[in-house]
């Protein structure tokens, strides 16, 4: 009979002590997911990749109040540590790091990072703050964790973008791994967010899904027009009462500089208000 001996995750909340644990990992290989928690199986298939590639993974859960605009959801961002907990453990994940505010941001914080270019259209035009309270969050997390590996999901195409440009630019020495987006049986994209919906609200945000696979489907009939696509979306999606559309983007994957139609590889991406909740989608349209 062989008994299966489950890895214990231990949880650490101080940086020294994340530290002391990432040097005693030293010559093996680690990777880092960071979450800001109340976590569902998208964020759990970044962690499943980590798993696979590294010796050693680290979940940190943090949620990051300075990529949070004043009007936002920062106070009603769900949160539950100890589901979280039994997550990570039967996956047996080595460290959860879970710091507070004071520990990340100590009075008298000062320094802050800024990608050009890529962080001025889409989210960054309606969340001007929202990439450099990220790039800055996650620039400390690499510093405080120091893994060689770091797993980030295509849901959020463009934070994936500028994680990406900020190690390239920086000279950081972590590789990134994109990790497709991930759905509900139903389409609706995984998100934290979705716990705050309303049945209804949830019914409307399928919405989302459902413009992106019809414009898959207008475009493999020959239409390339962004302007048309764009207002095909919109009407999906303005057809559900309570949905305010942020953007429509119809734009290339890496520059997000906008098209105006559909040649070569191209990201449709979206945001969408709903009820108290601001969801995002996306797809991309192959070669
Ligand atoms: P959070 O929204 O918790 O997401 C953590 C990671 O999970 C991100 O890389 C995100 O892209 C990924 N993810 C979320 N939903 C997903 C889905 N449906 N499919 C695949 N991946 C998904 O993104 C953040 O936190 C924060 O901005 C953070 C990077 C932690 C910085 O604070």
């Amino acid at each position: 009979m062989t008994t299966e001996l489950k890895q214990q995750t231990v949880v650490v909340s101080t940086i020294d002590e994340m530290r002391k644990i990432s040097e005693s990992f030293r010559g093996q290989t680690l990777g880092l997911v960071p979450t800001m928690g109340y976590l569902h199986e998208g964020h759990l298939s970044l962690v499943k990749q980590s798993l696979e590639k590294c010796d050693h993974t680290v979940v940190s859960i943090f949620v990051n109040p300075r990529q949070f605009g004043p009007k936002e959801d920062l106070d009603i961002y769900p949160q539950d540590l100890s589901g979280d907990l039994e997550k990570l453990e039967s996956l047996s994940v080595d460290v959860v790091f879970n710091p507070d505010r004071q520990t990340i941001y100590p009075e008298g914080f000062k320094t802050h990072v800024q990608v050009d270019e890529i962080t001025r259209n889409l989210c960054g035009k309606s969340r001007p703050q929202f990439f450099k309270g990220v790039a800055t969050v996650v620039l400390k997390l690499f510093n405080i964790v120091r893994p060689q590996y770091a797993f980030f999901g295509e849901k959020d195409w463009q934070q994936l973008a500028v994680i990406e440009t900020m190690t390239r630019d920086l000279n950081m020495d972590v590789e990134i791994h994109r990790v497709p987006l991930m759905r509900e049986p139903d389409g609706l994209a995984m998100s934290s967010r979705n716990s705050n919906l309303s049945p209804e609200e949830r019914k409307q945000a399928l919405s989302l899904s459902r413009s992106l696979k019809d414009s898959k489907e207008k475009i493999q009939q020959g239409i390339i027009s962004s302007k048309e696509l764009r207002q095909n979306i919109r009407n999906i999606i303005s057809a559900e009462p309570g949905t305010q559309i942020d953007y429509i983007s119809i734009c290339d994957p890496v520059s997000l500089e906008e098209k105006e139609i559909i040649k070569g590889r191209t990201l449709i991406a979206l945001a969408v208000k709903i009820g108290p909740a601001r969801l995002i989608d996306n797809c991309i349209i192959e070669d």
